[in-house]
């Protein structure tokens, strides 16, 4: 299957190698109805995390389709040791980063920004004025994590034309509930929770769900009980409509040891811009993930 996006050509600038600023009359802006296009059409959607405006301008060239603005860059730029310490003021500062980034060089990448912990528990208030913080940073649309509790504040804000993007399975912002960063969903009662979490996000009108670390039947049966809101997998099988990567993970940089569902992507490629090309390839072709790859 053909990617959405055709790759931009690259321009030197003093500070390095950007994709060029020329219009690309041929590549649309990402948006809703052309990813439910693609998953009508049974083309994977692509996701990277990015955190800064080079980097974000790098994935977009690269034909990655969504970009999102992580609050895993608590661990990969800040150097915390979970993603609970990432506060609102970080996430608009990076959100801002990306989004410059891409305009300078008329991308086309759909964005999402992470509401982080505490931006978001207190009340659907709360929600919507975090929420409107990295709406106006320039994010299209805000990621938040959890189920249950979750469907009435992602109702709130899709009601007040906010696009939300719901995060299931491992929520990486309870890590510590969770007793670590583990498998999810596993048994037939936690299961069935997840795939009813799962179908109450998407009638609170979420339009997409991460589902991280989750078995890949389940995350298979998921996404097909799912029609309007887009699974996009991390370590969940290639079932998904579509996958994310943080992009630290998948460029063979990480500080720790790399989940064992990441491929290193950088391998055999000579630039970031290639490696990340390489990654939407095997997401298009289905040979990412590798289901190998998964115990789970
Ligand atoms: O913060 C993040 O990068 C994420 C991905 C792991 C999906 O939530």
């Amino acid at each position: 299957m053909s990617s959405a996006k055709s790759a931009a050509p690259t321009s030197g600038t003093p500070y390095g190698t950007l994709p060029s600023a020329s219009p690309m009359p041929q590549r649309k802006p990402v948006s809703l109805p052309r990813l439910q296009e693609m998953r009508e059409r049974g083309e994977k959607i692509t996701m990277l995390t990015a955190y800064d405006a080079t980097f974000a301008a790098v994935a977009d060239a690269a034909g990655v389709e969504c970009i999102l603005v992580g609050d895993s860059l608590g661990m990969v730029c800040q150097g915390l040791s979970s993603t609970a310490g990432v506060t609102l003021e970080t996430m608009r500062y990076h959100t801002e980063s990306v989004v410059r980034g891409l305009q300078r060089v008329q991308a086309t990448a759909w964005v999402l920004g992470d509401l982080p912990f505490g931006s978001y528990h207190e009340s659907k208030e709360q929600a919507l004025r975090s929420a409107a913080v990295l709406m106006h940073a320039g994010a299209h649309m805000v990621k938040l994590e959890g189920g249950g509790w979750t469907a009435e504040t992602v109702r709130f804000l899709v009601e007040r034309g906010i696009p939300v993007c719901a995060h299931l399975g491992l929520t990486p912002q309870t890590v510590h509930a969770l007793g670590g960063y583990r498998v999810q969903g596993r048994g037939d009662a936690a299961g069935l929770q997840l795939k009813r979490h799962a179908l109450e996000l998407q009638d609170a009108g979420a339009a997409m769900l991460v589902l991280e670390m989750v078995p890949a039947a389940l995350s298979l049966e998921i996404t097909h009980q799912l029609k309007t809101c887009h699974t996009i997998g991390i370590g969940a099988g290639k079932g998904t409509a579509g996958q994310v990567l943080v992009m630290h993970d998948m460029l063979g940089i990480n500080l720790g040891k790399n989940p064992k569902f990441v491929r290193n992507f950088m391998e055999g490629q000579a630039s970031v811009r290639e490696a990340m090309a390489a990654y939407v390839a095997a997401v298009k072709d289905g040979s990412f993930p590798d289901d190998a790859l998964h115990a789970w």
